[in-house]
């Protein structure tokens, strides 16, 4: 089958294109307001897209209180959601209203970030510290804004906990990382393989 997006002629339950484009690594959001308020939300519109100098994006549909935060104040942490933190990963995403952190929400400590003032999720085995590098909002085929905003940043400091260090490497197995898929679907990872690139690439 092939279907048109602007129609949505796939004759399915669900849209399958979040299903497609999966599994998602999930930047979990740490920002602050420039009253000092905390937000915590995952992002699973998330990635790396340059490694020197490292820079990470995340997408919001609606301007959430993470993009309006990291406006304010131009920082933000990304924590590594691993399957052990799931369901408070998930809770974090509650629409709470502004003000009220959703780390008190989801039961989660804070720890402090080392080079910017948003926390983040002390349980996390792994986290990036960033400063704001640009807030885009979208254009659409249309040329019409659309209310999608883009946020890159670049990461100014990584926070990892020594346990997850092996011989000197990042034991992402170990961490049991989850990524989102479609529906209500996620994956976690639990095993790695490895391929070297061909020579002269
Ligand atoms: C795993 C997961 C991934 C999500 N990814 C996104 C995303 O990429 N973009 C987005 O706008 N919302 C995403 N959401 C929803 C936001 O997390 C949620 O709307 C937000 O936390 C609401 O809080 P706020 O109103 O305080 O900003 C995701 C939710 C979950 C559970």
């Amino acid at each position: 089958m092939i279907y048109s997006t602007a129609l949505q002629d796939h004759g399915l339950p669900h849209d399958p294109f979040k299903a497609i484009v999966a599994p998602r690594p999930i930047g979990w959001i740490g920002a602050i307001s420039g009253r000092g308020e905390v937000n915590l939300s995952p992002y699973s519109f998330f990635n790396a897209v340059s490694s020197r100098p490292h820079i990470v994006m995340f997408s919001s549909e609606e301007k959430k209180d993470a993009v309006a935060f990291i406006e304010e104040t131009g920082e933000f942490t990304c924590s590594l959601a691993t399957k052990a933190l799931a369901r408070q990963m998930n809770m974090t995403s509650a629409p709470l209203p502004r003000g009220q952190s959703e780390f008190g929400h989801a039961g989660l400590a804070m720890a402090p970030s080392k080079f910017i003032r948003p926390p983040r999720v002390a349980a996390s085995p792994a986290a990036l510290e960033c400063k704001l590098l640009s807030v885009q909002q979208l254009v659409d085929l249309d040329g019409q804004a659309i209310p999608r905003w883009l946020v890159l940043g670049q990461v100014v400091g990584i926070f990892i906990d020594e346990a997850y260090l092996r011989d000197g490497r990042f034991d992402t197995a170990g961490a049991n990382p989850i990524a989102r898929c479609g529906y209500a679907d996620y994956a976690e990872v639990e095993s790695l393989f490895s391929i070297t690139r061909p020579p002269g690439g």
